[in-house]
């Protein structure tokens, strides 16, 4: 009932043909944002060659899983699971419950859920595909600014699970692990959130929890920048239509930023807060005049703001950002844990993600206020066609 209220007040009952648009927040880095129409389906379709989940507009509500292969698994093992997940996927993502659900009622809510699997370094290894590893499918470099926990490291296997409705991500995600053991093994599970789709706030930008309109300027999800986010006919062997993920949990110090001013809030990124402008701008969507100078003479963005450090400097370094804020319980001494789990999607993390987060570790404002705990890096399998399993043409 709730979802199918949700679904209802987003206008998003109807069809099942769904656009797979990442509509809302589409741009591109000269900062020409489009906010295109939103997903009018209330089913995202699985079959086809390339997974869901990775240009569909975001939904409001996401959890990732981390997961290793048991030990033992081999090539047919890692096979029967992905025939597993392709099926109950399927099912899900179509509103209809897999052969082995126990609460069928909770799988019959269509509200855009996706799921997209990724392999890690030790999925390769495990299979005996080692040669076929995509060189970028390797443990990030450590950047200075990391303080990483182990708890939230790289595991062999991910699965995102992104919908309209919360209850449909908890089903989801637990309906996939629960039928892929005792073939994996569950080692972290992270939640997202983002504004809520509801009638009057259809469109809205999202704002990660320091309050800042996130995600505007990204690679355009029309085609043009296709080669930027998708594994085209250089695709390493087995993932023609795959992309990789990158996904890092990072802390925002929400007590720290309670203490800085709106100034020294909006100097740190570049931009204003009230609508996301850049400071030498109007609209969200104007490029940013970085030559601009205050009376004073200095620049009026900071060279160490986050926009001015994130910004390309060489035309592959863009990355199409999925990012979701969580707060979850904060331990016995702390007041809050919250930030934002942080997901790219790219063609190649080491040309595009790692000179960007270089230069963020280098010198970032927002570095102040952020810290990155988690990390780990992922191959995005392609999309099972019709008749097909995921992971099919790797497996062979
Ligand atoms: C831009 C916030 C981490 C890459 C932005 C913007 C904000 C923001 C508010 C400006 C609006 C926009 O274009 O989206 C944050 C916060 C972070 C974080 C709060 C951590 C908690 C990262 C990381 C990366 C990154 C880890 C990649 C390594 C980018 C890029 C842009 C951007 C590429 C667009 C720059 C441009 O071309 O104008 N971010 N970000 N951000 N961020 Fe982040």
């Amino acid at each position: 009932m709730v979802a199918g209220g949700l679904a209802a007040a987003a206008g998003l009952v109807g069809g099942c043909s769904g656009t797979d648009q990442l509509g809302v927040r589409a741009g591109t880095t000269a900062g020409a944002t489009s906010r295109g129409p939103t997903s009018n389906a209330s089913t995202v379709p699985f079959r086809g060659p390339r997974q869901a989940g990775v240009v569909t507009e975001p939904q409001p509500y996401a959890a990732w899983v981390g997961l290793d292969l048991a030990p033992g698994a081999d090539r047919d093992s890692a096979r029967r699971l992905l025939r597993v997940w392709t099926d109950d996927i399927e099912r899900l993502m179509a509103a209809r419950a897999p052969v082995t659900d126990l609460e069928p009622e909770l799988a019959g809510v269509a509200a855009r859920l996706t799921v997209t699997v990724g392999v890690g370094p030790g999925f390769y290894a495990a299979v005996g595909l080692e040669a076929d590893r995509p060189e970028w499918l390797a443990p990030l470099p450590r950047f200075p600014v990391d303080r990483l926990d182990p708890r939230w490291g790289q595991t062999d296997l991910v699965v995102q699970v992104c919908a309209d409705s919360p209850v449909a991500v908890s089903h989801a995600r637990r309906r996939l692990v629960v039928g892929a053991e005792p073939l994996v093994r569950q080692r972290w599970v992270q939640r997202g959130f983002r504004e809520p789709l509801t009638g009057s706030r259809e469109g809205l930008p999202f704002r990660n929890l320091f309050g800042q309109v996130d995600g505007t300027v990204q690679p355009a999800v029309d085609g043009i920048d296709d080669h930027l986010v998708w594994l085209g006919r250089d695709a390493p062997r087995g993932l023609r239509g795959g992309s990789s993920m990158v996904v890092r949990r990072i802390a925002m110090d929400l007590d720290r930023w309670d203490a800085a001013d709106r100034r020294a809030r909006e100097n740190a990124v570049g931009r204003r807060l009230s609508d996301g402008a850049p400071l030498t701008g109007t609209s969200e969507t104007d490029p940013p005049d970085l030559l601009a100078k205050d009376g004073l003479g200095f620049p009026v963005i900071d060279g160490a703001s986050h926009m001015r450090r994130a910004m390309p400097q060489q035309p592959h370094e863009r990355i199409l950002r999925r990012p979701y804020s969580y707060d979850d319980p904060p331990g016995p001494d702390a007041r809050t844990d919250s930030g934002l789990v942080f997901v790219s999607f790219q063609a190649d993390p080491v040309r595009q993600f790692v000179p960007i987060q270089r230069r963020l570790a280098e010198a970032d404002l927002l570095n102040i206020w952020t810290t990155p705990v988690g990390s780990a890096v992922y191959a995005v399998l392609p999309g099972a066609r019709p008749g097909e399993t995921l992971g099919q043409a790797l497996l062979i």
